[in-house]
């Protein structure tokens, strides 16, 4: 037997209407905000992405799926969406059509990590990235899509926001970092010491143990905001206090990828353990003239779909229920489960979700099988009702059942 490759989930038919719940969820959400939908390759040339997510980064240095293609290219498939609806923002010159371009994504991403519960390899993302708006008020609007998204849904996260500033007041704390960690360079891990000459904002984000000790009383970046970037950051706040969003300062919050300035922000749920983070973002102003494009301002963010179901799983977090067929149409013998099917069409055709027999199985046991899938009625097809031109429904129930000419079935079911 071949086995799914680790770090990879089904997503079973018993299962599948959870996704779908969360999936028209966010599209319904998404709409509000005037987001649409934007639809990239799963795979890109690799390029773009140690170009954006940046190649000092975890992602870049160890976890992206990368190999040669026939024509030897160097491919990679998607880490993340971002890079992807940049690319072809710059690609499809959307900097020249009307701006803001607001849009959304539903879409797998890959990373080889080490898995485990809400870390896999192949995962989910829902994103929206906001392009042409440099303003604080559409760093609160990004952040207000994920808030409404996860209400929507019924979840209860904390909304932690930073801002890690832009590259004038980044280079002054990437100095500030340095002075702090060179007297612990001896206590860092490997690849933090090269972090320490390559990009020092990285060491904060480090997950060993020893170097996370260091960082707890590492400076802070909200110390180094120049004046345009402090004001930044203020109007946020102001913005999110008017919109009635709670959050909490994390100046700790400097996210996995290299291409943010200004506003970072994260939702985390207590309720599912170490990978509680179940949506992080920001602003990214320089990533589209780096990836050839304009200087355009960008902000945005992705909810990892598995930790958003996870949650509402552990936190009960209501669900609907899957619809369930309107009527299950038994036949007693090979000519009324002629007669069945001939029925289910017609009422199939009419929109309404009927189901039939497919095993051959006793009228009994198809009484049993309509109960197993929750159908409302089951008409019985026997000799006598195909010979009288009828059905006997019954509901499921009442238990009630009435005769159903065959001719007034339609009307009879869409009146249910
Ligand atoms: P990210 O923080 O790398 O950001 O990922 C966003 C979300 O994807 C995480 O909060 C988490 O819920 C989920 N996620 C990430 N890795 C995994 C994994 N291995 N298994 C399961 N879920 C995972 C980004 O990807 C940015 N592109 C977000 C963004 C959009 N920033 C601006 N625009």
């Amino acid at each position: 037997m071949i086995n799914i490759p680790k770090g990879t989930k089904d997503v079973l038919p018993v299962d599948s209407y959870k996704w779908q719940y969360v999936e028209s969820t966010a599209r319904e959400t998404a709409k509000l905000f005037n987001l649409k939908e934007i639809r990239t390759p799963v795979f890109e040339h690799t390029e773009l992405f140690l170009r954006s997510v940046g190649d000092t980064t975890d992602i870049v240095t160890k976890e992206m799926y990368t190999f040669k293609d026939k024509g030897d290219r160097s491919i990679t498939l998607k880490p993340e969406g971002t890079a992807g609806a940049v690319r072809s923002f710059v690609e499809n010159g959307m900097g020249s059509g009307v701006l803001p371009a607001k849009m959304y994504y539903i879409t797998p991403a890959f990373r080889y990590e080490r898995p485990q519960a809400g870390r896999l390899r192949e995962f989910h993302q829902f994103g929206v990235e906001i392009f042409g708006a440099s303003g604080a008020q559409t760093d609160a609007e990004a952040i207000l899509v994920a808030d409404s998204l996860l209400k929507n849904l019924g979840l209860n996260v904390q909304l932690y926001i930073n801002s890690i500033g832009c590259p004038t007041c980044r280079a002054a704390f990437n100095k500030g970092l340095k002075e702090f960690f060179a007297p612990h360079l001896d206590e860092l891990c490997y690849d933090c010491k090269t972090r320490y000459e390559k990009n020092p904002l990285r060491l904060l984000d480090c997950k060993e143990e020893a170097c996370k000790k260091i960082n707890v009383s590492a400076p802070s970046i909200l110390e180094y905001l120049c004046d345009d970037c402090a004001a930044h950051f203020e109007a946020l706040k102001g913005y999110l206090a008017s919109a009635g969003v709670a959050y909490e300062i994390n100046p700790r919050i400097v996210r996995g990828l290299d291409y943010y300035t200004r506003t970072v922000f994260e939702f985390v749920s207590t309720s599912i353990g170490a990978q509680g983070t179940v949506c992080g973002g920001g602003r990214y102003d320089g990533l589209i003239e780096e990836l050839g494009g304009n200087k355009v301002p960008a902000v945005g963010f992705a909810v990892g779909i598995e930790r958003l179901l996870m949650v509402m799983e552990q936190t009960g977090a209501e669900i609907p229920a899957p619809s369930v067929p309107t009527v299950y149409l038994a036949g007693m013998d090979a000519e009324c489960r002629k007669k069945a099917f001939e029925m289910a069409t017609i009422l199939r055709k009419n929109g309404i979700f009927a189901e039939i027999d497919h095993m051959e199985r006793s009228v009994k046991a198809q009484f049993k099988y309509a109960d197993k899938i929750g159908a409302k009625y089951v008409a019985v097809i026997g000799g006598n009702e195909l010979a009288e031109g009828k059905a006997n429904v019954k509901c499921m129930a009442t238990g009630e059942s009435e005769a159903v000419a065959f001719a007034d079935m339609l009307a009879f079911f869409q009146n249910q």
